[in-house]
C-alpha cells in the first residue's frame, strides 16, 4: 500500500448497527438512565464500533473494504445486559453484553488484523464491546442494569462520520452479512 495519497478523505468506523426494534428499545432504556448533565448520543447515532478507521482515503478505503468481504464469520446473538460507566476519557455511560460471544471476538479480530495490513492505525486499546448511550456524565451513579435486550446479529456495517454544526451524523455506506 502505497503512502496516504492527496485526495479526498473519509472519516470511517466499522460497526454493529441497530435495527430499528432494538433501537426503540434501546431508546427506552436510555431514557431511564438520562443523567442530569450528560450529553445523550442522538437516538439515531446509537451503534457499538467494531474498528474505528479515522480518515482513509480512497485505497485505504477499498483496501478495508477487501478485508471486510473475506470476513467468514457466523451471525451471533449478542445480549446487552450490562451498564457500565468509564470517567475517562469523555465520561461514557454505555450499554455491554456480560458474555459476549466468541464470534464476536473472532469479528473484531480479523477486521482488527486486515486494516493493520491496509496500513490503518488500529486502536491499542483492547476491544471492550459497547454501545455508547452518554457522554460527558461527570460523576459514576448507581443504576440497575437493564433489563437483558437480545440482538440477533446478523451483518456489520462502514459507516461515514460527518461532523457538521448539529454534532456529528453516520451514515452508512456499505453492509456485510455474516454467515448463515
Ligand atoms: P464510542 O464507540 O466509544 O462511542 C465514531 O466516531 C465511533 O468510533 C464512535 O462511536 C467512537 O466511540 C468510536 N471511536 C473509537 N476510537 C475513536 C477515536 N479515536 N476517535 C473518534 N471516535 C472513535
Amino acid at each position: 500500500m502505497s503512502d496516504s495519497a492527496p485526495g479526498p478523505k473519509q472519516r470511517l468506523f466499522l460497526a454493529l448497527w441497530p435495527d430499528d426494534a432494538l433501537r426503540h428499545r434501546i431508546a427506552e432504556v436510555a431514557t431511564a438512565y438520562r443523567i442530569s448533565g450528560g450529553r445523550p448520543v442522538p437516538r439515531a447515532n446509537r451503534h457499538i464500533t467494531l474498528a474505528f478507521l479515522g480518515s482513509l482515503d480512497v485505497e485505504r478505503r477499498r483496501c478495508v473494504e477487501r478485508v471486510a468481504d473475506a470476513v467468514r464469520v457466523p451471525a451471533f446473538e449478542l445480549w446487552l445486559d450490562r451498564l457500565g460507566f468509564w470517567p475517562r476519557p469523555g465520561g461514557i455511560l454505555w450499554l455491554g453484553s456480560s458474555e459476549p460471544p466468541e464470534a464476536l471476538g473472532r469479528l473484531v479480530a480479523h477486521l482488527c488484523d486486515g486494516i493493520s495490513i491496509c496500513g490503518v492505525e488500529r486502536d491499542r486499546r483492547p476491544f471492550h464491546a459497547h454501545l455508547t448511550l452518554m457522554r460527558r456524565v461527570e460523576r459514576a451513579v448507581r443504576l440497575d442494569p437493564p433489563v437483558p435486550m437480545r440482538w440477533p446479529v446478523g451483518d456489520f456495517v462502514l459507516c461515514e462520520s460527518v461532523t457538521d454544526p448539529s454534532g456529528a451524523r453516520y451514515q452508512i455506506l456499505k453492509r456485510w452479512r455474516l454467515c448463515e
